[in-house]
């Protein structure tokens, strides 16, 4: 019998926290079912993602789990993915996360949440290029996740129950490599002015979940450093950003590597007509855009 898991979609980075906050959203799941067999790795799966198991997120994740564990036969894994690919949700990482869930209970391994993280990671390399925990240990753990590397470790918090995203995910043909390309466009070197800045408002953000002050979160997703390096890749970015902020969203930023847009909203705002003057931002550019309302 096989087992299946579902992992849900996520921010990473919220302005100041690049490559360390990542938040688990309810809007899209991924769902990944392993099945044992007798050798190998085999992977069925929809939508145009590779199923060659040595380039797709969730084969990574089964192979890498088969070596370090000493794990002898095979699986088969199907995907089904629901988190669009592509747009800074945390897709690949869905696969990924559902994979090392869907491992670890099937060989009953009992592994803890850093480990899970870790080896859910080893997929998310593979597509972006570069190891980053953010959109893993979200999708793996849930909730607002605090990732430190060297050696890994994970701290979670349960995110205010009123806080709300809106996402507006643009209809835009995304790049190959996209999150390649945009983690190329973060300078190397920063003004210290520039951390100091980025250092408050991820302080003030920690504080924000700690407190559950949906406002002190919102107010704090303010990036000097990444935000204005990426935001040409994304047409039509300032005017989403103001036009949210204008209808009352607290704090608006880049999803991810993008191109899918954030604003964090206080349960009693208007998430409608934040959503409303999102697409009317990216329709500024001419870009349609889809939206989507949803909680951590
Ligand atoms: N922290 C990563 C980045 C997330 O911004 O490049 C990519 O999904």
């Amino acid at each position: 019998a096989g087992i299946s898991v579902r992992a849900p979609s996520s921010t990473a980075n919220l302005g100041p926290g690049f490559d360390v906050f990542g938040l688990a959203l309810d809007a899209y799941f991924d769902e990944v079912t392993l099945e044992r067999t007798g050798g190998g790795i085999s992977i069925l799966s929809e939508g145009g993602i590779p199923t060659d198991p040595d380039r797709n997120t969730a084969g990574i994740v089964a192979r890498v789990m088969m070596e370090r564990f000493g794990i002898t036969g095979g699986v088969e894994i199907r995907i089904r993915k629901g988190v669009p690919v592509g747009f800074g949700m945390g897709s690949s990482a869905a696969s990924a996360a559902a994979a090392a869930v869907a491992f670890d209970g099937l060989f009953d391994l009992g592994l803890d949440g850093d480990t899970l993280v870790e080896c859910a990671g080893a997929g998310e390399r593979a597509s972006a290029g570069a190891v980053h925990y953010d959109n893993v240990a979200a999708s793996v753990l849930g909730g607002f996740v605090i990732v430190r590397t060297g050696p890994l470790s994970v701290i979670r918090v349960d995110p205010p129950e009123d806080l709300v995203l809106c996402v507006a995910i643009p209809e835009m043909d995304v790049p190959p490599k996209k999150t390649q390309v945009s983690r190329g466009a973060v300078p190397e070197r920063i003004a210290m002015a520039d951390g100091v800045r980025n250092l408050a408002n991820a302080a003030a953000m920690v504080a924000g979940f700690l407190r559950g002050e949906p406002e002190v979160i919102g107010s704090a997703i303010q990036d000097v450093i990444v935000e204005p390096a990426r935001k040409h890749m994304i047409p039509g970015f300032d005017r989403v950003k103001g036009d949210a902020l204008g209808a009352g969203a607290l704090g608006v930023t880049i999803s991810g590597a993008g191109p899918s847009v954030i604003a964090l909203l206080a349960g009693s705002a208007d998430s409608g007509a934040v959503a409303d003057a999102m697409r009317g931002g990216f329709s500024s550019a001419g870009l349609g855009c889809r939206t989507v309302i949803c909680g951590p």
